[in-house]
């Protein structure tokens, strides 16, 4: 017996059974106490998973995440992170090691730090995104276990840590599965590793894990008086704690007391409140404090509804001058992750006349959402529910719905989302619309401030007349859908087109466009050129203009994106060219044509 027991607690060692957990997510990590691990950490390349299915090591050098070393001349140990090169996180892998560009696999990141556990309180490791799965091992023992490419995630770790030098291993694993979310066709760059911050955020045994400040959708003004909502709520579920809200400069403080779900709620009267608009972005400092944390955010307060074919933002209707945009560096260097890289971005809309962003296919990083909002920038965020989706699997349903719930906690507070979006794409079928209706129901349930969408496929009803008719209309605020008319669809006078949107909705064009290789030029008709882009925007833009009740569009896209599907050499060169922008910042001619087109709206 004994024997078999000193071998069950060894492979429970080996597999590292959690004493660690996945709590629930915590908001605005930027005004927490944090320790950053950004930077370099070490790598191994890891194609058939040796280092963690591999039986032929003895327990006690199992598994790479033990990061085990030689205790003996004669002990075999097949791996090495401090003899492992080194690569830059946050960072996606295909463009920091040529070995890389296309690897769709595991890969080992180890990083070591000194650490000093402050007496009394808790430890959680936070990981902006990781694409795609990871398993995350603090001092060989198991941490967390997370899939989803564009959600934050943390982790309590504290009872893993120690004083002194401690080591994380996070295994990361980028391959496509069918049940996955994206599933395994999808037009963009499969980049792998951890591709957002990481962090140590040091906090209280009980703290403020989330929060919202928000108007009613249509909250109407009484003698210049508006009522903001609050409430927050702590990781535990425990009464009698005093919470505090400040907006100094609405002269607005509570204090709250939780309840036995750890939560608190209020409304609070604000006078002479400036509400956030792309004109005005005005945002306030909000202090949300508990014992002796405090965090501060900056909100901006403002409503949007949907009212017949209209969008109105402040009560007022406004037409959405937007374009889409995949989150990629600008010049070409991979996954997009800081301020930098969202502003200039950002500043290229804006340039383009944009008062709104298509954030595609799935929930781009907090900093670029948070610069969107500080320019004066709407914000239309999605999650990767795309194409052919494995729509009667129940684990794929829960993956979808977790990423969207972490997509609505980390960013309810931004003033600048207006649409959640659900879906891209999606082939009708009632599988596909069960699970989309409940995802529509669940994210109403999660915040009925925001409009939900998704983006539709038209019907071509003939080569000059197209309808939408999409079950799914009833569960949306915004009927939104894409069209390829002069690209998919070999039309090139779409001006003569007819449209029949059946639904008393607001309509976004959620996308359009063509492809052109910068600099190629000749006639209209030759495709691939600069004029055959800039005719399409042409005549889709005197089409759109007879579409009644658009409420706002989106163009493909901002800037050419990496994509494995676009293969045409010396065109594509696994790029999709379909960018308003090079990928190297250079503007194509149909630029001008949808600049000039938004001055007329
Ligand atoms: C689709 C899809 C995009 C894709 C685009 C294209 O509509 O939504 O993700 O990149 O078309 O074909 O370029």
């Amino acid at each position: 017996m004994k024997k078999f027991a000193i071998i069950c607690c060894i492979l429970s060692l080996a597999t590292g059974t959690a004493t660690a957990e996945i709590v629930p997510q915590i908001a605005n990590v930027q005004s927490r106490q944090t320790l950053s691990l950004n930077g370099p950490w070490n790598y191994i390349i890891d194609v058939q998973e040796e280092g963690y299915y591999d039986y032929r090591m003895n327990p006690t050098s199992w598994g790479f995440f033990r990061n085990a070393k030689p205790q003996r001349p004669e002990d075999l140990i097949e791996y090495d992170f401090d003899k492992a090169p080194t690569m830059n996180i946050p960072g996606d892998w295909n463009t920091q090691d040529p070995r890389l560009f296309f690897y769709e696999g595991t890969v080992w990141f180890k990083r070591s730090f000194d650490y000093h556990q402050p007496s009394g309180r808790r430890t959680l490791l936070y990981f902006g995104a990781v694409n795609y799965e990871a398993r995350v091992y603090v001092n060989g023992r198991a941490a967390g276990y997370h899939i989803g490419g564009f959600t934050p995630f943390n982790q309590d770790v504290t009872d893993l840590l120690h004083d002194g030098e401690n080591t994380i291993i996070v295994k990361v694993d980028n391959k496509r599965h069918a049940e996955d979310v994206p599933t395994q066709i999808f037009d963009w760059w499969n980049y792998g590793g951890i591709t957002r911050d990481v962090l140590l955020i040091s906090v209280e045994p009980n703290y403020v894990e989330n929060y919202k400040l928000s108007l009613d959708t249509t909250d109407p003004v009484k003698k210049n008086i508006r009522q903001i909502h609050f409430s927050a709520k702590t990781n535990k579920a425990e009464a009698g704690h005093t919470i505090t809200v400040n907006i100094p400069e609405l002269k607005i403080s509570r204090q709250l007391t939780t309840d036995s779900n750890g939560t608190v709620s209020a409304t609070m009267q604000a006078k002479n409140l400036q509400l956030w608009s792309p004109d005005t972005p005005k945002r306030y400092c909000v202090e949300v404090s508990m014992g002796d944390e405090t965090i501060t955010d900056s909100i901006g307060f403002r409503t949007v509804e949907a009212r017949g074919k209209q969008i109105l933002l402040n009560g007022k209707p406004i037409f959405l001058k937007g374009i889409s945009i995949h989150e990629e560096k600008p010049y070409g260097g991979g996954r997009a992750n800081s301020t930098a890289d969202a502003h200039t971005l950002l500043s290229w809309a804006k340039e383009l006349g944009c008062n709104f962003v298509r954030l595609a296919h799935y929930p781009h990083n907090e900093y670029a959402v948070r610069e969107a909002e500080r320019m004066g920038i709407l914000v239309w965020s999605e999650i990767p529910v795309y194409w052919t989706i494995a729509w009667t699997n129940k684990k794929t349903y829960q993956n979808a719905e977790q990423q969207l719930t972490d997509m609505i906690s980390r960013d309810q507070n931004r003033a600048n989302i207006i649409i959640w979006s659900i879906a891209n794409e999606t082939p009708h079928s009632n599988e596909r619309d069960q699970f989309l209706s409940q995802l529509s129901n669940h994210a109403r349930s999660l915040d009925n401030t925001r409009l939900i969408s998704m983006a539709m496929e038209v019907t071509s009803a003939s080569n000059y007349h197209n309808r939408l008719n999409d079950n799914m209309n009833k569960y949306v605020d915004v009927v939104s859908f894409n069209q390829y008319i002069g690209w998919y669809r070999d039309v090139n006078d779409a001006a003569k087109m007819t449209w029949e949107i059946p639904y008393d909705k607001p309509v976004i064009i959620s996308e359009f466009g063509g492809g052109a290789k910068y600099g190629l030029h000749g006639d209209k008709n030759q495709r691939w050129t600069e004029e055959f882009q800039e005719n399409l925007y042409r005549e889709n833009c005197a089409m759109i203009d007879k579409i009644e009740g658009l409420a706002g569009t989106t163009p493909w896209i901002l800037k050419d994106f990496r994509s494995p599907r676009r293969v045409l050499n010396d065109i594509q060169d696994y790029y999709n060219r379909k960018g308003l922008f090079s990928d190297n910042g250079e503007k194509k001619k149909a630029f001008y044509v949808l600049k000039d087109w938004y001055t007329t709206k």
